[in-house]
């Protein structure tokens, strides 16, 4: 039951009063009063101002006893059975009544009575529905139906219409559909109901709830952790087997839901947790789902035709209809899900197969001709192999040679089941629109690499059911489908693809090949598909659903189905399952290591982290193959794994790799590089190995130049790890446990003009903001220091991706001149072209710096600092005492570093940054437009911040987390910044697309969605 906006008007009034006496009178509770949806009867929250509230039910006039009493013995008996369900209590009136005969404001008698009201909202009016809840709402179903085996009632067997073993009702009424085609498809569905009629009727009866719509399901929860709060209104109860009441649940769970086959695998697991279905059970679920939703519309549109004017009947029809027309799922194949997802046999039959398997393994002919027990095992796997370069593709060439690391002299090798991969790169593997949507990746098969020509042989007897040719790229070629029986004439097939078609001149489907024939060979990759030579070889336990087509990969998250239906071949091999088995790195066993042999505060991003094994430009992917759209990452800036720098590095270190106390062109030519990116009074460059040794380096210039340590910089900056970058990082030092400020730093208000001192209203807000430097030049004089410098990143990152108003800096900087202080430019984040319209952040400022630090994205990962300054401030550094850091400026480092900035001049990154960042900006400012929650929209090129906050313009930082984790679910990296950690910061590597862009602001729209309905 949800709320409804309440009417107004002087009739509401009266009525209102009138039930609030009646609340007063005979259950002595005094309330305010607020109607609720209801379909016939009047149903009124009743709110006492302290913590209780109820629900006030005042049946439709004519309602007999029996359907209160039913409904109260029920709800009483559940409490009873199991007192922990999340189901309303009865609240007895005064003298102990638990229902009245009373007068409503027109003076029509009705039975009222009153219950408890549970907290949450209408699950249909909740976000995100995501499969924890859904299997949470299965628990509590099953719980409840457990419950309710024991109940009895003489109405639950009365005839009526939402009983969903009568459904076959509709089978007369299917004239009222005036569309054919939707009049044909529930046809269907009835013919369908009738034929498994016979079986529901062999299951056991129980009472059940009968009605779990999204309207009777509650959700609660703080943001981001949503739990089943409450299953409502038994008024539909009845007895019937108990898989039509899952069936009716999951008839509403799967409408507009975006992946009903998984939504349903976490609904039916759940229940089956709690109160064990058998798969006969099981196997019911779809056909009566289906007829559930063909009740729903055949009576909602018989209502309609008695009320042609109530829009809401079409309305409500919508969703039941997109589902029952754009979703035709087979049956089989869902029903092996479910099963699967309950760890049941995928089919009948299933579990003896694999025994028999198993009993005769070591008896099966040799596929290839060969004891394959010391056959060597090659993986292919995403954390063991870089095949293919590109994990978006895989051309020709390099398909042609995959895993040639592991040949030797032709001798057979092997490749494992269950292995998650990079190489199928074609769009049919991917399952959605992006590019880091996911994708199929887990091999089910086991493949044999051998020289093109080998013959195979088949393990045991089979009749062929496919011989096939299909020539696409990175396709089978030659493919054959065998289809066998066990003795207990339990059906299985093998497949055999990427062979030779020389067999289509011998082999027809119905042909039966003998075990140990010889009857195919191998491919050469102008035959197989475009493959190194080897045979894809797969078992099934059934082609329901799959047919010819199955697949040889599978989504990582489906492997629960997968493996049921395509088990490991090994057996067949007469090998033992572990040999062929993979199993990637377990991210817990890495997590509980970490935690066991790192510092508690090494801290991991997002409530589910993230294992990261390969990357590629602005993606990046998991131990299982899932991509994700890197939008967080500004050290990679010319993209992850780039092969330019690949081989720079591999080249360098091929040679060697020394220091800057020999010459070597390379450091000459990276300092070239880098000067000819700065104005001409930067001169002097000195190479580090990190933003934070650059910093302290700078720190270690200013003083020597000016000869005093006191240093003026903005609250909630950072510039590095070490004392000395600490000391002038408040967004360190001033955290609650942080060192704390030291006498020679002041600190000035970050020039933040969205929620600052000086807001985007006041037109002389720089100057307000640079003032604010005196006062703290003056105080570390006070203190009796003299003035070092300035140090700042350009635009406060870490404070909150803030743009300072221009003209700050250049004010900023002549106070400190004026003041004798040198001026620091930290452009760590925002240097080398990521703001797209300047190289440098202080060139939108028109300011000049004395000293520029630079660090991160120089070396693309690649340790790699660098200071840059001039001529007299380099001089006053030079004071005898030699100046070296072992590895800044050592050959690989200045290869990398000078590669890095060629790259983002030759691939014309500086440039996609402002492409991109105005795509991007644009698309946040519409999502800013229709989402409350988004204050500020704020930032330059790839250097952007979303900044949340409540209704009350207060700082979201809960709804900040929830969306960069809901992000990461979407599979798309961001992170979250600010000093109340309420900014969303997105900073992708500068190869990004537009189609990326897109993803960005689509799945970052439905999220906000999600927190508007939450
Ligand atoms: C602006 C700024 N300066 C300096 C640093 C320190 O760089 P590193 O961690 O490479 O030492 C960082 C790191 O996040 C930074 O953001």
């Amino acid at each position: 039951m949800c709320e409804t906006t309440p009417r107004q008007g002087h009739q509401e009034r009266a009525a209102m009063d009138h039930w609030a006496q009646i609340l007063k009178a005979h259950w002595g509770i005094g309330a305010n009063l607020r109607r609720l949806d209801g379909e016939y009867d009047l149903n009124f929250l009743a709110e006492t101002g302290g913590s209780a509230s109820y629900v006030v039910k005042a049946m439709r006039p004519g309602c007999e006893d029996w359907l209160v009493e039913m409904q109260i013995a029920a709800m009483e008996h559940l409490h009873h059975a199991d007192p922990d369900l999340p189901s309303p209590r009865i609240i007895p009136a005064s003298l102990g009544a638990k229902f009245l005969h009373l007068a409503d404001e027109d003076g029509a008698e009705r039975l009222v009575w009153m219950i408890e009201r549970l907290p949450g909202k209408c699950y249909a009016l909740s976000a995100p529905k995501s499969d924890a809840l859904i299997h949470e709402l299965g628990k509590v179903l099953g719980r409840t139906d457990k419950a309710l085996q024991g109940f009895s009632h003489p109405q639950l067997e009365r005839d009526f219409k939402w009983d969903l073993m009568r459904a076959g009702w509709i089978g007369t009424e299917l004239d009222c559909i005036d569309s054919p085609d939707r009049q044909a498809l529930l046809q269907t569905i009835h013919a369908d109901f009738e034929a498994i009629k016979p079986a529901l009727d062999t299951l056991p009866n129980q009472a059940i709830h009968n009605d779990a719509n999204d309207y009777n399901i509650l959700v609660a929860g703080p943001l981001g952790s949503p739990e089943i709060s409450g299953l409502i209104d038994f008024g539909d109860m009845c007895t019937a087997p108990r898989i039509c009441d899952l069936s009716i649940a999951a008839a509403y769970v799967v409408l507009d839901h975006p992946n009903p086959e998984s939504a349903l695998a976490a609904l039916v697991s759940g229940y089956h947790a709690t109160y064990p279905l058998t798969a006969q059970e099981i196997d019911l679920l779809w056909p009566l789902l289906r007829t559930r939703l063909a009740v729903s519309v055949v009576n909602s549109t018989l209502m309609a035709a008695d009320n042609p004017d109530d829009p809401y009947v079409t309305i409500s029809q919508a969703p039941a209809w997109r589902f029952l027309e754009s979703y035709d799922l087979h049956p089989v194949l869902l029903a092996a899900r479910l099963r699967a997802a309950c760890d049941l046999p995928a089919v009948e039959g299933a579990d003896r197969v694999l025994e028999w398997l198993d009993s005769e393994r070591g008896n099966f002919a040799a596929l290839m001709g060969e004891d394959l027990s010391d056959a060597p095992m090659g993986s292919l796997s995403v954390e063991n192999s870089t095949w293919p370069q590109n994990p978006f593709d895989m051309p020709v060439e390099e398909a042609a040679h995959v895993g040639e690391e592991f040949e030797d002299n032709g001798q057979t090798w092997l490749g494992f089941y269950h292995e998650p991969r990079l190489i199928y790169t074609a769009p049919a593997f991917r399952k959605g629109p992006w590019k880091a949507s996911d994708r199929r990746t887990v091999h089910l098969a086991v493949d044999a690499f051998a020289p093109a020509g080998r013959p195979l042989f088949a393990p045991l007897r089979g009749t062929v059911v496919v011989a096939e040719y299909r020539e696409a790229h990175l396709d089978y070629g030659g493919v054959i489908i065998l289809r066998h029986e066990t003795p207990e004439a339990d059906p299985f097939y093998t497949l055999y693809g990427h062979l030779n078609p020389e067999f289509l001149d011998r082999l027809n489907p119905g042909d039966l090949v003998e075990r140990g024939e010889e009857f195919c060979r191998l491919g050469d990759p102008t035959m197989n598909g475009g493959w190194a030579p080897h045979v894809h070889f797969q078992l099934a336990l059934t082609t329901e659903g799959i047919e010819a087509d199955w697949p040889g990969v599978g989504d990582p998250d489906e492997m629960y189905l997968w493996r049921a239906i395509c088990p490991n071949p090994a057996a067949l091999l007469n090998l033992p399952d572990e040999k062929t088995h993979y199993a990637p790195t377990d991210k817990s066993t890495i997590l509980d290591k970490r935690r066991a042999h790192f510092g508690g505060n090494l801290t991991l991003t997002y409530d589910d982290p993230v294992m990261l094994m390969r990357g590629w430009k602005h993606h990046l992917f998991d131990e299982w193959g899932r991509p994700y759209l890197d939008a967080y990452n500004n050290v990679p800036h010319v993209g992850h794994a780039h092969p330019r720098i690949q081989a720079v590095a591999a080249d360098q270190l091929k040679r060697m790799n020394s220091n800057t106390r020999y010459l070597h062109p390379a450091q000459t030519a990276f300092a070239d590089k880098i000067l000819s990116k700065l104005p001409d009074q930067f001169e002097v460059c000195f190479f580090v190995n990190s933003g934070t040794e650059a910093n302290e380096l700078a720190l270690r210039l200013a003083r020597a130049h000016t000869g005093a340590k006191g240093i003026v910089t903005p609250d909630h900056g950072y510039h590095g790890n070490t004392t000395g970058a600490i000391a002038i990082s408040a967004y360190k030092f001033a955290k609650p446990g942080g060192m704390g400020q030291t006498d020679w730093v002041e600190l000035v208000e970050v020039a933040d003009d969205y929620r600052g001192s000086f807001r985007r209203d006041v037109p002389d807000r720089a100057q307000k903001f640079a003032d604010l430097v005196d006062p703290a030049i003056a105080a570390l004089k006070a203190k009796g220091h003299g003035l070092s410098g300035f140090i700042a990143e350009t635009f406060p990152s870490v404070g909150g991706q803030i743009i300072p108003p221009k003209g700050y800096l250049p004010a900023v900087y002549d106070k400190i001149r004026t003041a004798g202080g040198v001026c620091i430019a930290d452009e760590v984040q925002t240097g080398l072209g990521r703001l797209g319209e300047h190289y440098f952040g202080f060139e939108h400022q028109g300011a000049v710096p004395d000293i520029v630090v630079m660090g991160k994205p120089i070396g693309n990962g690649h340790p790699l600092g660098v200071v840059v300054t001039t001529k007299e401030i380099a001089e006053s550094f030079d004071n005898g005492i030699e100046f070296f850091s072992t590895f800044g400026g050592s050959t690989l480092s200045c290869r990398i570093g000078k590669e890095v900035l060629d790259i983002v001049d030759d691939e014309g990154l500086q440039e996609n940054a402002q492409r991109m960042g105005t795509r991007l900006i644009a698309g946040l400012k519409t999502l800013q437009d229709t989402h409350p929650c988004v204050g500020d929209v704020r930032g330059m090129g790839l250097f952007l911040g979303l900044e949340l906050t409540r209704p009350d313009g207060s700082e979201a930082t809960e709804i900040c987390s929830y969306v960069k984790n809901r992000m990461r679910d979407h599979r798309i990296l961001i992170g979250s910044e600010g000093p109340k950690d309420n900014i969303l910061k997105i900073r992708p590597p500068l190869t990004i697309e537009a189609d990326d862009v897109d993803m960005i602001i689509t799945t970052l729209g439905s999220i906000l969605d999600e927190v508007a309905l939450t």
